[in-house]
Parts: C-alpha cells; sequence; structure tokens
C-alpha cells in the first residue's frame, strides 16, 4: 500500500513510499480508502522531530471501504471525513468508528478533509465562550486554517466579529467571511471596540497583553498557538486594570474528548452542506506534492487550508 513517510534523505524529509502494510482494522474501527486529505501546521514541527519512517496524517476524508466488524459507524460505501491520530496520508486506513462522519452530498472529498483539526479547534474553542449571541468576538489568525473557520462559526452564532489577520491584503477575506471588522495590529482597534467575551487565540506572545486589556468580565481566552512566541510578562494586574474580573486564559487543546471527535465532525459536515461554513482552500495538488505543500504553508503563502488527493 502506497503513504507517505518522514524520511531525512528525501526533499522536504518526506517520501511517497509503496510497501506499507495493509491497515488491519480492530472490531471498533472502519477501514477507509482515503480520496484527499489537508495539512497542518503543527506536522511541520513533527515530520522535523521524528525523521524515521514515521507515518503523519490527521485531517482525511474518502469512503468507508468496510465497515467496524462491532456493527458501529457508518456502513461500507458511505462518503467520510475522519480524524484519525495519525497514519492519514495513506491510501487506506483504520479509524476508530466515532472518529469518524458521513459525509452529506454535495461535499467533495478535498472539501470535506479541511474540516478535522482546524474545524473541530474552532467548533471546540468557540464553545467555551458559552452563549455568544451578539457578544463581541475577537478571532486572531483569522484567515488560516483554523481562523476561517472560526469567523464563520462565530459569525453563524450572532457573535460581532473582530479577525486580525496577518497582513493587511488579508483583511477583506476576513470580511468576506463574515467579520465586522478587520485589523493587522491590536494598536488599529479603537477604545470603543471590545470589551471583548471571547478571543480565540493563534498567536499569544507579547501580544496576549493587549488581547487581556480589551477583555469584558468574565471573559475567556482560549489559546490554542503560538505564532507570536512567548510572554514572560503576564500578570494579575493586566486583568485588574481592565475590569477583566475572573477573566480565564485556557491552555486549549482540539482533540479532547477524542471519543465525540465523530461527533463534532457530523455538525461541521452538516453546516458546510447547509452552505454555512465555506471551506476556504488556498493549495491544492495530487499528493506526490505534500513536501510542496508543507514548505508553502511554512511559508505562509496562502489563506486557509492546503488538500492533497489522492487519485482513485
Ligand atoms: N491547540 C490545538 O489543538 C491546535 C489546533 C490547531 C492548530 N493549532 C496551532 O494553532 C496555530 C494556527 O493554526 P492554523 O492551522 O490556523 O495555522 P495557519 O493555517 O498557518 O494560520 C495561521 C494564521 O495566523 C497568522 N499569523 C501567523 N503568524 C502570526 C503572527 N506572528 N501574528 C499574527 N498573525 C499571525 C497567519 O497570517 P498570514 O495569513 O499572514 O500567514 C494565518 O492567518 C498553529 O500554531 C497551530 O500549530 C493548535
Amino acid at each position: 500500500m502506497r503513504g507517505i513517510i518522514t524520511d531525512p534523505q528525501a526533499p522536504g524529509g518526506l517520501r511517497l513510499a509503496s510497501d506499507l502494510p495493509e491497515p488491519d482494522p480492530a472490531p471498533g474501527e472502519v477501514l477507509v480508502g482515503v480520496r484527499a486529505f489537508s495539512i497542518n501546521a503543527g506536522e511541520i514541527i513533527l515530520i522535523d522531530q521524528r525523521p524515521d519512517g514515521w507515518r503523519p496524517g490527521q485531517d482525511t476524508a474518502g469512503v468507508v471501504l468496510r465497515a467496524a466488524a462491532d456493527g458501529t459507524g457508518p456502513p461500507a460505501g458511505t462518503p467520510v471525513v475522519a480524524y484519525p491520530e495519525w497514519h492519514g496520508w495513506a491510501e487506506r486506513i483504520a479509524v476508530p468508528s466515532n472518529w469518524v462522519a458521513a459525509v452529506p452530498p454535495g461535499i467533495s472529498p478535498a472539501e470535506a478533509a479541511t474540516l478535522p483539526v482546524a474545524g473541530l479547534t474552532a467548533l471546540r474553542a468557540l464553545r467555551t465562550g458559552g452563549a455568544i449571541l451578539g457578544r463581541n468576538v475577537l478571532i486572531t489568525g483569522a484567515t488560516g486554517g483554523v481562523g476561517q473557520f472560526a469567523v464563520q462559526l462565530a459569525v453563524a452564532s450572532g457573535a460581532r466579529v473582530t479577525a486580525q489577520v496577518g497582513r493587511p491584503a488579508r483583511k477583506d477575506e476576513a470580511r468576506l467571511l463574515g467579520a465586522h471588522q478587520a485589523v493587522v495590529s491590536l494598536d488599529e482597534l479603537s477604545p470603543d471596540d471590545g470589551p471583548f467575551h471571547l478571543v480565540l487565540d493563534a498567536v499569544g506572545g507579547p501580544q496576549l497583553i493587549q488581547v487581556i486589556r480589551r477583555l469584558a468580565p468574565g471573559a475567556s481566552v482560549v489559546l490554542y498557538g503560538g505564532l507570536g512566541g512567548g510572554t514572560d510578562d503576564f500578570r494579575l494586574r493586566d486583568f485588574y486594570q481592565a475590569g477583566a474580573f475572573n477573566a480565564r486564559v485556557i491552555a486549549f487543546i482540539s482533540t479532547i474528548p477524542d471519543e465525540t471527535k465523530g461527533e463534532d465532525l457530523a455538525i461541521l459536515a452538516r453546516l458546510m452542506a447547509d452552505g454555512r461554513l465555506r471551506p476556504q482552500i488556498g493549495w491544492t495538488a495530487d499528493w506526490t506534492r505534500t513536501a510542496d505543500a508543507l514548505a508553502a504553508m511554512a511559508r505562509r503563502e496562502f489563506p486557509g487550508k492546503a488538500v492533497l488527493t489522492i487519485p482513485g
């Protein structure tokens, strides 16, 4: 079977191997024929850290080739999106049936493959803010893989969304996703913007202090990435001076709880089918170009997600 493995001698540290063992599904696992997958920023780091034959890949979509032997999950022939822990960049994968969701008609494998890591991060991070109808929500990295979904889901939930983007050219893209306003630096915000009830933060770093100074009482900052580096200047008085009493910063991980990954993927797939979630695919090619996609992502060349397809 063919699949992508790490190889320090290969360009980009990845090689398409053709001698991988066929997956052997456990009783609670479905066998999925993968048609498309997307990549994530975290994989760039892991490929470097695990150079020797490791098999990356979480964001996958395709069709069920064999249903789970214990009767759970979708039957053979169902188009699905799946969120394995790793091993996803391969022709066939075995995945626990509760990490898989059926994909409604009208959604391509390429579109569905954008959902697992980025979609679950956005959905689950937004839930931590409770009801956001009419409330001010700040989303940093707003045209990135996670951010594009977070903006759309927050808008669909009735929030007034401020998007922070990485460069001026991305401001219009954020507005097209539904953001009320878009800024590059938080310095562009007026004193009347905010206070924010919820912040989804991919950046952290020194900017986190600026974020804290714009929080409402009881607000949540969901810190899910550290693109802006670290900070050693994080003080209680930053909260007090802003009136952000009882606000919290959450060290967020999207994969927990893992037993409801399939349930949440189903929610996202339905929203996509309803046209309320439009995946932004900024880069796409055949899977033989996976290393190129990762390099383009590291150079921040495209907005949204990169998707690789496996010809049938
Ligand atoms: N905790 C979790 O469970 C979890 C889950 C998913 C992702 N993550 C992490 O979250 C981060 C974002 O993931 P992603 O998939 O959305 O990445 P992505 O697709 O690369 O998007 C990152 C976004 O952040 C912007 N950006 C990059 N560096 C910035 C900086 N220093 N200041 C302001 N904006 C900056 C980029 O702007 P440009 O458009 O200008 O490039 C882009 O819009 C990554 O670090 C990833 O590893 C964590």
